[in-house]
């Protein structure tokens, strides 16, 4: 099995779907570029049908950034398909993602409809897409909690229908991460055709497991992982990119996963995206929180003075972050005080 990893970000889509984080078409621009020269692979630049200009901003994506595919959300919908294969045609690679609901919650109580009728509507929703593009990604909405036989029919459906990538979203956050992999497992070894197309995992992280579950799905052949910066997203958010981008580098050896991420962008990216969205990032956040890289107890501070390796396992620069931080604080013992006098260029005079 192949072990690229296909990073999939949708900042600009489930991100920007936050209450708040709303951005103009020049700053999508800006963040859009910022995404690509972070090496993502595929961009979901927005959901065309929902505004004019969502639908603006996702034409002028494909008109200023050319190395990741652009992707444009639809319902299985008509009038949205038509929308996105619009908003499309001027990307180099396009992709249209489309779907519906695959658990009898979202069947029944949000569609009012049957299993077979679901059925379909994804085969016809992903042939109607495939005429327009090469490229179609089909979710089936809220599969962490669907039936594990009917979405291997789905899938299979999809797939022999023309999707070329099928998303399996736990979009309420529920899973754990040993059934989210086993889910992934059981569709790689269940679906006939799976071998036509591949899995991709989409995360929420309303029980704050977003990113252990992205990596079960990973580790069990999904070979597509969605994610956003900062973990931004509806609710609780999405996997965030900068964790999946370092789990895969600091585990390679065990993994043999790799993605192409330029993990050297991540920090400026994750400020980037904090002052164009005005979303603030938790100070305790991994990777690209205030604290993420700073030391405040003094058995901690001896430590990393002595050997950063004592109590970092990511060397800050590696992702961007300027320098790790010895913060002072009642716990602080000599050598911090000595580690900042020097810095202050004092001094620091020992008494017996
Ligand atoms: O969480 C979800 O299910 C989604 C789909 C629209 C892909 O965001
Ligand atoms: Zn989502």
């Amino acid at each position: 099995m192949n072990n690229k990893i296909f990073i999939f970000d949708t900042t600009l889509r489930d991100g920007e779907q936050v209450p708040g984080c709303q951005l103009n078409t020049i700053e999508k621009i800006e963040v859009a570029l910022a995404l690509e020269a972070l090496g993502v692979d595929v961009l979901e630049a927005g959901f065309p049908i929902s505004s004019p200009g969502d639908f603006k901003s996702v034409v002028e994506i494909t008109k200023n950034i050319f190395n990741p595919t652009i992707c444009a959300l639809t319902r299985a919908v008509a009038a949205d398909i038509d929308c996105a294969a619009e908003a499309l045609k001027h990307a180099k690679r396009g992709r249209i993602h489309t779907g519906i609901g695959s658990s009898d919650i979202h069947i029944k109580n949000k569609l009012k409809t049957t299993r077979e009728a679901i059925l379909e509507k994804a085969a016809w929703a992903t042939k109607y897409a495939r005429n327009y593009v090469d490229d179609v990604e089909f979710f089936c909405e809220d599969a962490g909690r669907a039936d594990l036989e009917f979405l291997a029919k789905m899938v299979e459906t999809v797939i022999a229908a023309g999707a070329t990538v099928v998303n399996i979203p736990d979009t309420t956050g529920y899973c754990l991460p040993e059934q989210y992999g086993a889910k992934i497992a059981y569709l790689m070894n269940n679906v006939p055709n799976i071998d036509k197309a591949i899995l991709s995992a989409h995360c929420h992280n309303d029980l704050g497991m977003a990113t252990a579950n992205s990596m079960a799905a990973l580790q069990n052949g999904a070979r597509q992982v969605e994610v956003t910066m900062n973990g931004i997203g509806e609710r609780a958010g999405n996997t965030s990119l900068e964790e999946i981008a370092m789990v895969l580098k600091s585990h390679e050896a065990n993994l043999h996963l790799q993605c192409d991420i330029n993990i050297k962008k991540i920090y400026p990216t994750s400020r980037l995206i904090t002052r164009l969205m005005r979303m603030p990032v938790q100070p305790n956040k991994a990777i690209v929180g205030r604290n993420a890289f700073s030391h405040s107890s003094g058995i901690h501070q001896d430590g990393v003075l002595k050997n950063r390796e004592n109590y970092e396992i990511i060397n800050p620069h590696d992702v961007g972050v300027p320098e790790s931080l010895i913060v002072l604080t009642a716990r602080s013992g000599r050598a911090a005080l000595k580690h900042r006098l020097e810095k202050l260029g004092l001094k620091w005079i020992k008494r017996n």
